[in-house]
């Protein structure tokens, strides 16, 4: 393996029309800051580089929706996310913006580089324009069925339901996005980069030199590649965005996916100014992009296509991307408000930040997609952090302060249940290197887990307890060794839990920590002194768990009654066939649930002239049928008689359905006598 004197880290800048949730979290900056701070503690030279993404067509559409400018909408979202990011400890070197002053010229010196080398294309084609707008529709403005799936509400740059990548003219039906008409075509120009000169040397470096990626990215990346690359347009028309700097280019900018992966290097350079060429330019530079699976096309062909292009740049030397999110058993969508936001979870849960990052990383959705329910969260907390990590380190010190006044006791002569619980130690933290090394965060974690497992064997086996009146030498030895072994948790741990890592450092005295004292159990020397413990997780109760659950149990309501629609009106019925209903008004006289049916109530009606009893389907949605004592409601009077339950219904009350699938009873709207007949 080639070796490397640092790494530059990069994590997918976030759009900046919405805050990040938990599915952007797993996928991108959980694991780029868990693998960042594994090399900080190994002492390497490391940058960890963040930003949003303030260009692109949805950020234009959410601010006409607002009635605001595109500037507000990211002012207020570039600000969230920042918060957000470090609120959960992620540790980013810089955290840049791409309508920074000093992005607008990384980027339009990117473009005119490549341009004056005639790296670009230069084409006219037929664009779809929205004449009612006077605008061309680049990617979201346009809306349509996609060709390869048939969903009906496909971007004009993507699917989301099949995931394909789109041109806006490939779809079927298609819609402005700005004024609902169907757009026209119209002819406009546009610089291409012509992906299929870099064809060659694309399948060379991925396919024969980068055998080791992730076998998801490999393998998307094939795929494309076995495909066939064609040109793919780096300009578009729209007035939110970077010109394009050339002249003749006016109402032009550049294509969102081409100036934001310059935003890596842009925020590198407002870091480190011109020592930049140091980490994009150094072939002894190591270069990491961490993504979701949806970037992978940009990161591993189009944007090294363009530092090919370009000529000067290193090229990534490994993609690690990841697979999606669920939350509970369901896709998060932005656009349905199904997440959990960042901001709001650090505000619901305060102090809690390291244990969505452990829940994250235990679930995290390396090779496959992975889902996020709040019993799982609930779960872990309680029976991993509180119970196996906190109950350790808390029980070890406890019996340091009651032995030895909160002392770090003497290690007298080793016994072989010692060197066994050492030995374990040892081993976890090799297997904890080596999956890190190859990206393999969830098992890392286990490991580090596997270290505080130990700890309490090591303890429940050895019982100090029993052994401080008869053999208190031997319990300072078992407490030497069970407080390195926190002290080897402080440091194996940091990397995912640093909130907690630093607390328990404090607490044990450590002021610095490396990895390579990972697996040394002479960390705390004779003498030191431990603060009073207290716990480092607390059990998470079921009532703030039932109340996230419930959230978004009301968001799917709110949801289903969105798009919820009409049934489309039935066959046309003559007024003859209508006149055969006799629908009357009747006052309920009583109303209670049938016995040993969970659907049925039943009624009894005064219907003008006698008592009639009605049976109905509709107990589910009246809890307390009593409330429809006394109401007119309305009924279908020469409708057959039928028998459930053993009883003869005489009837049928006409009600609605709602929404959400609940059938509300329907009445008149003024008084009306029993027996009145409707039509
Ligand atoms: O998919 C996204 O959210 C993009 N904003 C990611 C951009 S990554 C990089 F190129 F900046
Ligand atoms: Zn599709």
């Amino acid at each position: 393996m080639k070796e490397f004197k640092r790494t530059l880290i990069t994590t997918a800048l976030p759009y900046a029309n919405g805050p990040v949730h938990i599915g952007h979290l797993a996928g991108v900056y959980v694991p780029a800051d868990i693998y960042a701070r594994y090399l900080r503690l190994k002492g390497e030279e490391v940058l960890l580089i963040g930003g949003s993404d303030e260009h692109g067509v949805p950020i234009t559409i959410k601010a006409k929706k607002e009635g605001v400018t595109p500037q507000d909408i990211v002012d207020r979202y570039h600000g969230i996310i920042k918060d957000s990011f470090e609120g959960l400890g992620i540790s980013f070197d810089v955290y840049g913006r791409t309508t920074s002053e000093t992005h607008r010229k990384t980027a339009s010196d990117f473009f005119r580089r490549l341009y004056e080398k005639g790296e670009f294309i230069e084409k006219t084609s037929m664009q779809l324009y929205d004449e009612k707008a006077g605008q061309f529709l680049a990617d979201r403005y346009v809306t349509g069925t996609c060709p390869h799936c048939g969903n009906e509400n496909a971007y004009g740059d993507q699917c989301e339901a099949c995931g394909t990548s789109l041109n806006a003219t490939d779809l079927i039906n298609p819609k402005s996005a700005i004024t609902g008409n169907a757009p026209v075509l119209k002819e406009t120009s546009h610089w291409y980069l012509p992906l299929d000169k870099w064809q060659k040397p694309l399948e060379k470096w991925i396919l024969e030199e980068h055998k080791e990626w992730k076998s998801n990215v490999y393998g998307q990346c094939k795929s494309w590649l076995d495909m066939g690359l064609q040109p793919r347009a780096v300009s578009r028309d729209l007035d939110w965005g970077i010109p394009v700097p050339v002249e003749g280019a006016d109402g032009k900018v550049l294509y969102v996916w081409f100036d934001a992966p310059i935003g890596y290097i842009s925020n590198t350079i407002d870091l480190v100014g011109d020592d930049y060429t140091k980490w994009w330019k150094d072939p002894e530079t190591r270069m990491l992009h961490f993504i979701g699976k949806d970037n992978i096309v940009f990161h591993c062909i189009v944007f090294p296509a363009m530092l090919m292009a370009d000529g000067s740049y290193n090229l990534p030397d490994n993609v690690p991307a990841n697979e999606f999110l669920n939350l509970e058993d369901d896709k998060i969508s932005t656009s349905r408000n199904w997440a959990v936001w960042l901001h709001e979870y650090l505000a619901d849960f305060p102090g809690k930040q390291d244990v969505l990052r452990y829940v994250l990383t235990a679930n995290a959705p390396e090779t496959k997609d992975n889902n996020f329910t709040w019993k799982d969260f609930q779960a872990r907390n309680n029976s991993e952090l509180v119970a196996i990590l906190g109950n350790f380190v808390n029980r070890a010190m406890v019996l340091d302060h009651k032995y030895f006044e909160g002392k770090v006791p003497a290690c007298g002569e080793l016994q072989a249940i010692d060197e066994e619980a050492i030995r374990e130690i040892k081993e976890s933290v090799a297997r904890l290197s080596e999956n890190f090394d190859n990206f393999k965060f969830r098992e890392a974690l286990k490991e580090a887990m596997n270290i505080a497992r130990t700890g309490n064997k090591y303890l429940a086996d050895t019982e100090p307890w029993k052994l401080w009146k008869t053999e208190p030498e031997r319990v300072k030895t078992i407490l030497n060794i069970a407080l390195q072994i926190c002290a080897n948790l402080a440091i194996t741990f940091e990397p995912f839990t640093p909130f907690m890592s630093a607390d328990l450092c404090k607490m044990l005295g450590l002021e610095k920590i490396s990895w390579d004292m990972a697996g040394r159990f002479d960390l705390l020397s004779e003498g030191t002194v431990i603060s009073e413990p207290h716990l480092l997780f607390e059990k998470i109760e079921d009532a703030p768990i039932e109340a996230q659950i419930q959230k978004l149990l009301d968001t799917k309501k709110a949801n289903e009654a969105a798009s919820w629609k009409p049934e489309p009106v039935k066959e046309t019925c003559s007024y003859e066939d209508f006149d055969k209903v006799d629908i009357r008004v009747g006052k309920v006289l009583e109303c209670s649930k049938v016995k040993k049916s969970k659907k049925l109530l039943q009624f009894l009606i005064e219907d003008g002239m006698e008592k009639r009893t009605i049976l109905s389907g509709i107990a589910l949605s009246y809890e307390d049928p009593s409330v429809l004592v006394g109401k007119e409601i309305c009924f279908i009077a020469n409708f057959e008689p039928r028998k459930m339950m053993g009883i003869e219904s005489q009837g049928m009350i006409l009600s609605a359905v709602n929404s959400d699938g609940n059938l509300v009873v329907v009445g008149p709207t003024g008084p009306v006598a029993p027996g009145a007949c409707v039509g």
